[in-house]
């Protein structure tokens, strides 16, 4: 009835003409409150005092809090408990809380913020991944996986090659920033309207930074205007502080953060320094591979365990890997606490990989493409184990980039490049196909799991609502089409209620691309479950044998003799005191993870794609345009092809940037400089290749029982974007006649592109 259609987001027209409610539209109940947060601006040191007299008298300032106003224990919610809410004695980045302010206005508090005078003692600061690897300075210990005998493979094998690249880190850039609203209620409870991908975990930092239990803290969220990761575990800071406020006043108070000092606070994707070596055969086949990576964390663990897990996890990408060694470093920096950003660590990850086989391909002289398809997993069992001993079951990478590279007509415009490159003294054109092969499940086992609470009311409507959170990737859609399906009623009849800790607890975040796979099959559960019920009393009613019940196209065929609508049975279900609300669970079956081995069944199952970029650069300025892009991605049998297309074609554009334009940049003090638009640079509509084609791949059911045998897109496509930089290396290698592999590094913004192409130049003037 609704599943498998392209119906548009539950909010498209909310959203484009404004109407759409984000935390920062709701009504302010009378006395409300505006905060602001008192910043470091030293990257590391002793705070020997902190004078906050003329921030207390500012004008209209009613309340100013600090690490000793805290009614609980002062750290965030980490599994590390090594970040505090407020700093006390020490300050390890510029842009850390040292203490926020309450006032009547929002410019009044922000103002008040800058009138601290603070005595800092400075200390050594490093924001360099290399120099923290050196000094061994880690937020968590360094993790190591092997198998085989890389050692001995990478001796025997012919051809050896090392390397080393830079690859940076990226900004969510969500265009609703951080914030957090704080309603005190009686008993000392406390409300928050947040903009939280994860609202159980604020809610369990808030009891402890409050010192209350959980049933005291009630958190909602009806939409993110977009959090990419960014407010998986982040948003808990604001909702501490505003809540912290919001009881002291005892009046309602609201944080919402100015986007500069979002950019300086709040932790971003992390940046890697990857180094390589491999040992490969004259057809690219790579016989083993040693891997270190290395990232900057920031100041505390955050999410970067299992972001750097993840980064290990997706060191195969596609490839088989019979000989491996990886090494990840979880360095400490004196920088933002690095966070989640859709991948999780698997685009760093997957990236080396590329980067080592796009220099094979150079080393060999041959189409990087070949090399890649040497090295891809076999099927039944030959070459189908992954490095951490997963099988890739389903693997579907050949027949999706032999699709591709036939659609995309891969081979002759390959041809015509290089052609067009040889007569093209100054502009280069460029190509890559790159592969995807993502795991899909949190790799926190019990992270896998979803609730969801369905009311039906007496003239037919429902009510629906789960633990997952909207972004804009339309999870209240997809659900609400389950339910939709399950009770054969039309999606006009359901509303999507807003997500609250009140209505369906201690729920997971909603990331790892699970939000439709764990809230839809929660939901189908509870709907199930009232179906049944409504069969059940229907038979009896109604006096037909309950096997003879068809719910379709919202009426109820009772037998052949008799037809109701929807709501007429709801309607009398109720008057007969049928309860008509339901909780349904769910949680992923097959998945087991031994995180001291980091070995064992990590994903329920693998998303797939590819995409062929096409690119031409200026090699005098480095300027570069995305000309063409085709795409062939896996999402199982479609739940929504409208919302997966939305999906991967903004996921695509977002990996674009981070490989091009985004760069962030901190001086030599260790101060953030790219903290706004003006000079960090996300992709924009024109920046959308000329040709950009979008095709799901079809008859593919997932193999797995997913809902309607559907797959997980919010993250994959990201991934795609790695065409694009190595369609940019490509553009940059015809310069050196196809002879050498250019130096570029993430990410390759016109002055990356200038660099690599003298480089070029430099290698092969010395070898002339
Ligand atoms: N799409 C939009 N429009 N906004 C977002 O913030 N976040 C991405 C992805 N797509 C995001 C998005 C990330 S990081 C994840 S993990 C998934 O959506 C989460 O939603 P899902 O699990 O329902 O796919
Ligand atoms: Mo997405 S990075 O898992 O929130």
């Amino acid at each position: 009835m609704s599943i498998g259609k392209p119906i548009k987001h539950d909010s498209a027209e909310l959203h484009v003409t404004g109407a759409a409610h984000y935390t920062d539209d709701l009504p302010e109940p009378r006395d409300t409150l505006y905060a602001a947060i008192g910043i470091s601006q030293q990257a590391h040191a002793r705070l020997r005092s902190v004078n906050l007299d003329a921030v207390r008298q500012a004008a209209g300032v009613i309340a100013v809090i600090t690490a000793a106003d805290i009614t609980g224990v002062n750290h965030l919610g980490g599994a590390m408990q090594d970040e505090p809410v407020f700093a006390t004695d020490t300050v390890e980045y510029i842009g850390q809380a040292i203490f926020a302010v309450a006032a009547t206005s929002v410019e009044a508090a922000r103002r008040a913020a800058r009138l601290a005078v603070i005595d800092y003692d400075p200390l050594p600061h490093n924001l360099d991944i290399q120099h923290a690897v050196e000094q061994q300075q880690f937020v968590l210990p360094s993790k190591h996986l092997q198998r085989g005998q890389p050692e001995t493979a990478l001796q025997q094998a012919p051809h050896r090659l090392s390397g080393h690249f830079q690859l940076g880190g990226q900004e969510h850039f969500y265009l609703e920033g951080m914030i957090a609203f704080a309603l005190p209620r009686e008993h000392g409870d406390v409300l928050i309207y947040s903009s939280t991908q994860h609202p159980h975990h604020d809610q369990k930092t808030l009891a402890s930074v409050l010192g209350l239990t959980e049933k005291d803290i009630v958190l909602e969220c009806r939409r993110m205007g977009g959090a990419f990761g960014g407010k998986e575990s982040q948003p808990a800071l604001f909702a501490s502080i505003a809540a912290l406020l919001a009881l002291k006043t005892q009046r309602p108070v609201k944080l919402r953060l100015d986007r500069d000092d979002d950019i300086t606070i709040t932790g971003k994707r992390h940046c890697f320094d990857i180094h390589y070596e491999a040992g490969f055969n004259d057809a690219g086949l790579l016989q083993g591979v040693k891997l270190v990576y290395a990232s900057r964390c920031g100041i505390s663990a955050d999410l970067s365990g299992p972001v750097n897990d993840r980064s290990m996890f997706h060191a195969d990408n596609a490839y088989y890997l019979e000989h491996v060694d990886i090494v990840s470093h979880r360095c400490k920096t004196n920088s933002q606490s690095n966070t989640a950003f859709r991948g999780f660590g698997g685009p760093q990850g997957m990236m080396a990989i590329e980067y080592v086989l796009d220099d094979v391909a150079r080393y060999l002289q041959c189409d990087p493409l070949a090399v890649r398809r040497a090295n891809f997993y076999g099927t039944n069992g030959v070459r189908s184990q992954t490095h951490y001993g997963m099988e890739v079951e389903d693997n579907i990478i050949q027949r999706i980039v032999n699709e591709l590279e036939s659609s995309a007509d891969y081979q002759q415009r390959r041809a015509d490049i290089i052609a067009f490159n040889r007569n093209s003294p100054w502009l280069k054109k460029g190509m890559a196909l790159t592969p995807v092969k993502f795991g899909i499940s949190f790799t926190a086992t019990f992270f896998n799991q979803a609730g969801a609470l369905l009311h039906i009311y007496s003239d037919g409507s429902v009510q629906l609502n789960h633990g997952g959170l909207e972004m804009g990737q339309g999870l209240y859609t997809k659900v609400a089409q389950v339910v939709a399906e399950e009770l054969q009623i039309p999606l006009s009849q359901i509303r999507c209620t807003a997500t609250r800790t009140d209505k369906v607890p201690n729920a997971s975040a909603t990331a790892a691309s699970s939000g439709s796979d764990l809230n839809g099959m929660a939901a189908q559960d509870a709907a199930r479950t009232l179906k049944q019920r409504l069969t059940e009393f229907a038979a009896s009613h109604y006096g037909v044998d309950a096997a003879s019940i068809v719910f379709q196209d919202g009426q109820i065929h009772l037998g052949t003799a008799k037809t109701v609508s929807f709501a007429h049975l709801a309607h009398d279900a109720w008057i007969n005191r049928i309860s008509l609300s339901a909780t349904g669970f769910y949680r992923t079956p097959k998945i087991h993870y031994d995180p001291q081995t980091m070995t064992g069944r990590p994903f329920y199952y693998f998303a797939y794609g590819a995409a062929v970029s096409e690119v031409i650069i200026d090699t005098l300025t480095g300027e570069n345009r995305v000309v063409r892009v085709d795409i062939l991605h896996d999402v199982g049998q479609s739940l929504n092809p409208a919302l997966d297309i939305g999906q991967i074609e903004g996921g695509f554009i977002q990996g674009m940037g981070w490989l091009t334009t985004e760069q962030l940049w901190w001086d030599n003090s260790g101060r953030l400089r790219t903290h706004a638009p003006s000079t960090y640079k996300i992709p924009v509509a024109g920046d959308i290749p000329t040709q950009f084609t979008v095709k799901l791949l079809d008859n593919n059911a997932n193999v797995e029982h997913t809902i309607y045998r559907s797959k997980a897109v919010g993250e994959p496509p990201l991934m795609l974007a790695m065409s694009v930089f190595f369609a940019l290396r490509d553009a940059v290698a015809s310069v050196g006649d196809y002879r050498c592999s250019p130096p570029l590094q993430a990410p390759a913004t016109p002055e990356a592109i200038l660099n690599a192409v003298q480089a070029v130049r430099d290698t092969m003037q010395d070898n002339a």
